[in-house]
């Protein structure tokens, strides 16, 4: 029985990541409690969704705090007073500092809409449909100093089609970004990820099934 995490998400935006966790955490797939949604812009949607929940939230915007390591300390606190163990960001747009990475050591997990360590940064969808690639997907790590770069976690690959637009594959790199999240933590719940430098291993868990895939398929003759 996994033990119950207590999280703080980290919002800026539209929160389908964040509805897509507290769903699973309503219907009992994810032994988590949401201690604190703190969200960087006070129009986020994700604000809306918490309330519709009843779960506690924090606007904090960074007008005010005059360098980026303050802003920062004033999240930390924000988590630490709320008994957060786990940092989940989903949507958030702001960079954190080596400052806050140290307060979460190995605790900082992050979801990308493409394929890490292809098209980081913005727009990683679109990064992927311009260039053409075949497949593209999400990625959760853990979040490093980098941006984008930390150990992976868990991937999803979402093929591309010929008809998709970069709306379409949004969309469908989005469903499966609603399926991995919960799933990372809760592998994280059941104390079964382990960092080992660049690597996270995930332990007692099934291997994946192994055939390759091809788009567009290849034909046998
Ligand atoms: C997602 O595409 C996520 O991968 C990226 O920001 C977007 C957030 O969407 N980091 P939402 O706010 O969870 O709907």
């Amino acid at each position: 029985m996994a033990r119950i995490v207590n999280l703080g998400v980290l919002v800026s935006g539209s929160g389908s990541n964040l509805q897509s966790i507290i769903d699973n955490i309503e219907r009992g797939t994810l032994p988590a409690q949401i201690r604190i949604i703190v969200s960087n812009n006070p129009g986020a949607f994700a604000l809306e969704r918490a309330k519709k929940h009843g779960i506690p939230t924090a606007v904090i915007e960074h007008a005010g705090f005059a360098s980026r390591e303050d802003y920062d300390r004033k999240l930390v606190d924000t988590l630490m007073d709320n008994g957060v163990e786990l940092v989940v960001l989903a949507g958030f747009m702001r960079v954190l500092s080596p400052f806050f990475l140290r307060s979460f050591p190995a605790r900082v997990m992050n979801i990308h809409p493409a394929l890490l360590p292809s098209f980081p940064g913005t727009h990683g969808q679109k990064q992927a449909f311009d260039y053409g690639v075949k497949f593209s997907g999400c990625t959760v790590h853990f979040a490093d100093e980098g941006v984008d770069t930390g150990p992976i976690i868990i991937q999803a690959v979402v093929p591309v089609c010929d008809t998709d637009t970069e709306e379409t594959l949004s969309q469908r790199i989005l469903k499966e970004e609603h399926r991995i999240y919960p799933q990372a933590i809760r592998l994280y719940a059941e104390g079964k990820l382990r960092v080992e430098g660049r690597k996270v291993r995930v332990l007692d868990h099934p291997q994946p099934e192994g055939s390759p895939r091809h788009n567009p398929p290849v034909t046998n003759f």
